[in-house]
């Protein structure tokens, strides 16, 4: 049997508690829930006794109380879809209208850098915002725990705020990779999937689904979530 003992401090106004518990435990047993109460109010049990009587009654008629409760929640999964032209171009204002933070924190597949640095930079040159970058090779071998890592320890040498947004920009592997990390990084933090394959445009930047492959195995949703904020 698992012990069970009711709260026998003594609190602002036990009478109310110790009312409260005795209906919510008492209800299968009506007759000695009224005499239990009868008595309490007639001032002719303490708190002390009362709540000895009430385990005493509660493991007597143990297999009868409801012992387990299914709580079930349900997190609502919802985000914006932006068809941006020349995100890079400093005329286009999508990026520089994301928050009121004067800087954008920005993981980016290594490719993708090598081939369009010198656009990004100008992008922050001209509008003045100042952007921290991390830069990360993405094979699909490289879509492990190592580079979720090494994520996070970006964001905690950054000081990344919980309500900050994160720019992913890359292919599936690398949306998938900065998504996890954001999902877990203080519970989930906010980002925003900025895909550079055709099948990171059609499908991993719309799904909400997020994970890297364990230990070398190169399979895929091994470790991951199905949402994401
Ligand atoms: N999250 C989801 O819902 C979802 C859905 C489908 C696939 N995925 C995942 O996506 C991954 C595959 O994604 P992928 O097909 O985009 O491949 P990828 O991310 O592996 O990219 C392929 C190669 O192209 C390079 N690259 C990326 N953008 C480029 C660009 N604009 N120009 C030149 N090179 C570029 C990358 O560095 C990489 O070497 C798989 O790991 C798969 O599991 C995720």
């Amino acid at each position: 049997m698992i012990p069970f003992t009711f709260p026998t401090a003594r609190r602002t106004d036990p009478m109310t508690s110790h009312m409260a518990a005795i209906d919510a435990r008492f209800k299968a047993n009506n007759h000695r829930r009224t005499a239990l109460l009868a008595l309490l109010e007639h001032g002719n049990l303490t708190d002390y006794e009362l709540a000895d009587k009430m385990n005493e009654e509660f493991m007597m008629d143990y297999d009868k109380f409801k012992r387990t409760w299914t709580v079930k929640t349900e997190l609502p999964v919802q985000f914006k879809l932006t068809y941006s032209a020349d995100i890079f171009n400093s005329s286009n204002q999508d990026i520089a209208s994301l928050s009121d933070s004067n800087r954008r924190i920005i993981v980016i597949d290594s490719e993708v850098w090598d081939l369009y640095k010198h656009k990004i930079n100008d992008y922050f040159d001209a509008t003045k915002l100042e952007s921290q970058i991390l830069v990360i090779d993405c094979k699909e071998e490289n879509k492990n725990w190592k580079n979720v890592d090494r994520i996070l320890d970006f964001f905690e040498q950054n000081g990344v705020l919980r309500r900050e947004q994160i720019i992913a920009i890359g292919g599936g592997v690398l949306l998938d990779i900065v998504g996890f990390a954001c999902s877990i990084y203080r519970r989930g933090i906010p980002y925003i999937k900025i895909p550079t394959t055709l099948l990171a445009i059609v499908d991993a930047s719309v799904g909400s689904k997020v994970g890297v492959n364990h230990i070398g195995c190169l399979v895929a949703w091994l470790v991951g979530l199905l949402l994401h904020c």
